[in-house]
């Protein structure tokens, strides 16, 4: 969380450090700031609570045209949001500034030493003393990056840092320790970036490196070093990175969550691109296990969070139908720290749009050190999860800018189907009309998905009538399960309704005692094995005075007159459903926010990549 960006050249370094935080803006928004520096000007520090415009009008006209800078868009971990908790923060002589994403654990200790000595610190925050002691090491005489390597040595935690010299215009160092928080450097003609992740860069230059765990760069308008904890020096690769810029901004559409809702057809038509149906295969990029290896295998284990979690849970199902290998899915915060039973035949698939998500680096980090075989599904090249797998399949979606996941969910479902057909042919699992029949079924899900999002004035209207409600109840059976978490994620992160998913057979378990009028259920139904079941749970709603909002399958007439809302689905395959059912679930949550007025793209409190514990 936290966005952090640099430049150094020959241009005013303002408006693209602010540029770079508009890009970054997802990450965290509760305040920004930014300092800018060089000889001509020295040092120039604005700081501003709220998003990132609040930061553009207190600066409108009095930027100066410095030639360097560092800014940041933050996500309060320590400290509530306000200017003074904002960054950049700097020494009490103004010398240093420091911008900064994750988290000192050891900042307490490292304050008292300075408190101690009388020092006066401006901010709760954990950053701040950072810049205390950079500021000391200078005042010892201990050049910039020594000292940079020196503070990262003392400070523990993992977290990126950038800092300044006021006395060293033009010249930035940059931390990157633990798994927390990337840096990607950008080489450009006479000037060099820094940010966060790639998207920040993408305008300038798409030259980049990215900066490991432990490495430290000295970043000059014409220089560029780097270096590791010890001092000493790395070479780094650097690679031409594709981005689809236009993909990035919001077109026709109010939002970008509903623009990326709206790409999903696309998104599954490029994740099909291995499958062919004659002889059917999948081939699947990224996927660097031999047969041999794949053939012992004993176990799968699925890991991520949030949304991808949810993602997880579909392919736990697939794994298992269609690969026959014993498949769990697990939270990766709860994997991470219950000392998982891994060994060399246990392959571990972790799902994260970002790969940069810190539990689930850590879940991959603890499979990593029990010597797994690991792959993961990303959107984000580059990203930290992509250098720790021995493989990564890739979801290609384009960036997804709204903090609501949707479109990557949809690329990581499909890509979990993909990855399961093909275990499952090479293992000899997996019966070849039945591998023909799901290639040629997936072969129809862009168009089904098409077909959903026609769906979407059905469900504004629908969202019209129900916007006003505090509780929802999502209950959902098998693929459906997931589904009915997915949709209560959705609907709580961007209407800031309560919402809870439940395994429908939980029900009768608990849930059922908060139903009444005022808390509608919605009922993913589709005609599979266990409709039956989803019939009496939602008889059971009714009965106690609940209003339901069926999602059911093409033609479905069961429940008309029995539920409140019916709403019928494109026809697809059953394994399928989850790529057409989350649709209706999107759709629902967005629209219900937009007619409670909520900021739906950068919902309070969250941030799209959650880079800290
Ligand atoms: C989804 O809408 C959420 N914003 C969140 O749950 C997200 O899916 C989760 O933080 C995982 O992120 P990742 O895919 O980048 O790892």
């Amino acid at each position: 969380m936290c966005g952090i960006v640099g430049y150094t050249g020959t241009r005013p370094a303002g408006p693209i450090v602010l540029e770079g935080l508009r890009r970054l803006e997802y990450r965290g928004y509760d305040s920004a700031g930014i300092a800018l520096f060089d000889r001509d000007h020295g040092l120039f520090v604005a700081r501003a609570t709220g998003k990132l415009d609040r930061l553009i009008q207190r600066v409108e006209g009095t930027l100066p045209p410095a030639v360097a800078g560092i800014g940041h868009t933050r996500w309060a971990t320590h400290g509530e949001p306000s200017d003074q908790n904002a960054h950049p923060h700097l020494d009490p002589s103004g010398r240093v500034a420091v911008v900064h994403n994750g988290i000192i654990e050891n900042y307490h200790a490292l304050r008292a030493r300075f408190l101690e000595r009388g020092a006066v610190f401006l901010s709760e925050t954990d950053t701040e003393v950072l810049a205390f002691l950079l500021a000391e090491r200078l005042e010892r005489g201990e050049d910039l990056l020594d000292a940079l390597r020196g503070v990262a040595g003392e400070a523990q935690g993992a977290y990126a840092l950038l800092a300044v010299d006021a006395e060293e215009p033009g010249r930035i160092v940059a931390a990157r320790v633990g798994n927390a928080g990337g840096i990607v450097i950008g080489l450009g003609d006479g000037e060099h970036l820094l940010a966060s992740d790639l998207g920040a860069l993408i305008p300038h230059t798409r030259r980049v490196t990215f900066l490991e765990p432990g490495e430290f760069a000295d970043v000059r308008a014409d220089g560029l070093a780097f270096v590791d904890a010890d001092g000493r020096t790395i070479e780094k690769t650097v690679a031409v990175q594709p981005y689809d810029v236009v993909a990035a901004a919001k077109g026709r559409f109010r939002h970008f969550m509903l623009k990326e809702i709206h790409e999903q057809p696309e998104t599954v038509q490029y994740a099909l691109h291995g499958y062919s149906p004659d002889p059917p295969r999948v081939v699947m990029d990224g996927l660097p296990f031999s047969d041999a290896e794949i053939r012992a295998l004993t176990r799968v284990v699925l890991i991520g969070m949030g949304t991808s979690m949810h993602a997880a849970m579909v392919g736990r199902h697939y794994i298992e139908r269609f690969a026959r290998i014993p498949a769990e899915v697990d939270n990766s915060a709860e994997f991470r720290y219950r000392g998982p039973v891994l060994d060399e035949h246990t392959l571990v698939i972790s799902i994260s749009q970002s790969g940069e998500t810190v539990d689930t680096l850590a879940g991959m980090e603890e499979a990593r050190r029990a010597g797994c075989p690991q792959v993961t599904i990303c959107n984000t090249p580059g990203a930290q999860a992509t250098r720790i797998a021995h493989g990564t399949v890739y979801m290609r979606t384009g960036p997804e800018i709204a903090v609501a996941s949707t479109k990557t969910m949809v690329a990581s479902m499909l890509l979990l189907h993909g990855i399961a057909l093909h275990l499952g042919r090479v293992r000899g699992t997996l019966d070849p009309s039945l591998a023909r029949q799901q290639i040629e079924a997936a072969l129809h899900v862009p168009a089904a998905v098409g077909a959903a999002l026609e769906l979407e004035p059905r469900l504004a209207e629908i969202a019209d009538r129900y916007s006003r409600y505090e509780d929802f109840l999502f209950l959902g059976r098998g693929l459906g399960y997931p589904l009915a978490l997915e949709g209560a994620l959705k609907l709580k992160e961007v209407s800031y309704i309560h919402a809870e998913g439940y395994a429908a057979g939980e029900m009768k378990h608990g849930p059922i005692a908060l139903i009444d009028e005022r808390m509608p259920t919605v009922a993913i139904a589709p005609h599979d094995e266990v409709f039956d079941k989803m019939l009496s749970n939602i008889e059971q709603v009714r009965a106690r005075h609940g209003s339901v909002i069926a999602f059911v399958s093409h033609g479905e007439r069961a429940v008309d007159g029995l539920a409140n809302e019916v709403v019928e689905l494109p026809a697809v395959d059953p394994a399928l459903f989850p790529l057409v059912g989350v649709v209706p679930m999107q759709l629902l949550a967005y629209h219900i926010a937009v007619q409670r007025g909520a900021d739906v793209d950068q919902p309070r409190n969250l941030a799209k990549t959650v880079t800290v514990e």
